[in-house]
C-alpha cells in the first residue's frame, strides 16, 4: 500500500442550515439547525484516504483548544497517522462557517487560525515518514505548499495538488512538476479567467493551466456535470454519477480528489481514477457533513457494482 503524506488544513466546521443567507444589513432568525463537525479541505481528504483504505500521514497545525483536541481524537479514530500533527500554543484551531441554503448551495468562510502557523520545520520533519506520494492544498499558506512540493520533488516523490482555495496571485509556475493539478469551476476561473462550462471552455481553461503548471494531468472538477481531464494531447469529460439524493455537497471536491489520487496511485490510469473519485463524491453528497460524509472503500465498490449492473 502506498503511503501518502498530506500537508494541509484542519478546521472545525460550524454548519448552519439556513432557508437563505442574510442580505447586507439583515438579521435573520433561522432554527434550521447547527452542528460542529470535523472539516477543513486537507483534513477531509485525509479522512477520505483513511476510509478508502489508504495509508495517510497527516501534517497539519491545530490550536491548543477544545476543537483541536476533538479533531485530533477524530483523526486517530479514523485511522490517520497523526505523528506529524502539531499544536500551536497561541493560534486557535481553524474554524469554517458553512452556510447551507435550502436549495443545496453552500457558502463557506474560513478563519485559518493555526493553519497559518504551519512552518518549514514542520514540513521537513513530516518527510521523515518516507512517503510514496505528497498531496497538498492551498488552505495553508501557498509558500508552505510550495516548500513541501519542492522537498518532494528533490526526493523524487510524486505530487498531487487539490488546487483549493484559489487566488490569481499564486505563482503556480513556481511549482515543481506534479502528477495531477485539480481545481473546481470557480477556482479554474480564478486561475485562468475562463469559466469551464462547455467542452470548448473546459479545454481552453485546462490548456491555459497546462501551460502555467507543469502537470501531467489537469483535472477540472465540474460539480454535478462531472470532471474533465487534459494531458497536453487528449481530453475527456468523465460524467458524474447521479446520487441517490443530494443532501449536502460540502467536501465533494475534497473526497473526489483524494479518491482519484488513491486510485491513480493503485492503477496509474487517469480515467478509472476519475470514475472512482466520482463514485466516492456521489456518495458523499448524499450525506450530511464534511469528513463524516466520506464513504468507505467497501461502500464505493458496492456503489460501482450496483451502477454497473444497472447499465
Ligand atoms: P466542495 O467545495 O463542495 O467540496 P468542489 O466545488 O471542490 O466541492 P465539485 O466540482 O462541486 O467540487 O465536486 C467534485 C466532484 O464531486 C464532481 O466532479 C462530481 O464528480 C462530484 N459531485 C459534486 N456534486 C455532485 C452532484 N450534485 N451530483 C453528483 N456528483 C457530484
Ligand atoms: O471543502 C469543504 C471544506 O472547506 C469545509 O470542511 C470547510 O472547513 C472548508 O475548509
Amino acid at each position: 500500500m502506498k503511503k501518502i503524506l498530506l500537508i494541509g488544513s484542519a478546521n472545525m466546521d460550524l454548519s448552519m442550515n439556513l432557508f437563505k443567507v442574510p442580505e447586507a444589513g439583515e438579521t435573520l432568525l433561522d432554527d434550521g439547525g447547527i452542528a460542529y463537525t470535523p472539516g477543513g479541505k486537507g483534513a477531509n481528504s485525509a479522512v477520505a484516504f483513511a476510509k478508502l483504505g489508504g495509508e495517510c500521514v497527516f501534517c497539519t497545525k491545530l490550536g491548543r483548544d477544545v476543537h483541536g483536541q476533538k479533531l485530533f481524537n477524530y483523526y486517530k479514530e479514523t485511522g490517520i497517522n497523526t505523528s506529524f500533527i502539531k499544536v500551536d500554543p497561541e493560534a486557535p484551531t481553524g474554524l469554517a462557517v458553512v452556510m447551507k441554503e435550502a436549495d443545496g448551495n453552500n457558502r463557506i468562510v474560513v478563519y485559518p487560525g493555526a493553519n497559518r502557523t504551519l512552518n518549514n520545520d514542520n514540513i521537513i520533519e513530516a518527510f521523515k515518514s518516507n512517503p510514496d506520494a505528497l498531496y497538498i492544498g492551498f488552505e495553508i499558506p501557498f509558500n508552505m505548499a510550495l516548500a513541501a512540493a519542492k522537498v518532494a520533488s528533490a526526493k523524487g516523490v510524486p505530487i498531487f495538488v487539490d488546487a483549493a482555495p484559489a487566488s490569481k496571485d499564486y505563482p503556480l509556475e513556481t511549482l515543481p512538476p506534479v502528477e495531477i493539478f485539480s481545481p473546481n469551476e470557480t477556482e479554474t476561473f480564478e486561475y485562468t479567467g475562463i469559466m469551464p462550462k462547455g467542452t470548448d471552455s473546459c479545454l481552453q481553461a485546462a490548456y491555459t493551466l497546462y501551460n502555467k503548471v507543469k502537470a501531467k494531468y489537469i483535472v477540472l472538477k465540474l460539480g454535478a456535470r462531472g470532471s474533465f481531464f487534459y494531458d497536453g494531447k487528449h481530453f475527456d469529460l468523465i460524467p458524474s454519477f447521479r446520487p441517490d439524493d443530494v443532501v449536502d455537497t460540502t467536501a465533494a471536491g475534497d473526497t473526489f480528489t483524494a479518491a482519484m489520487t488513491l486510485e491513480y496511485l493503485r492503477s496509474g490510469d487517469i480515467r478509472s481514477a476519475m470514475t472512482y473519485g466520482s463514485a466516492a463524491a456521489a456518495i458523499a453528497v448524499s450525506r450530511k457533513g464534511a469528513g463524516a460524509s466520506v464513504p468507505t472503500a467497501e461502500e464505493v465498490l458496492d456503489f460501482l457494482n450496483k451502477r454497473a449492473r444497472k447499465q
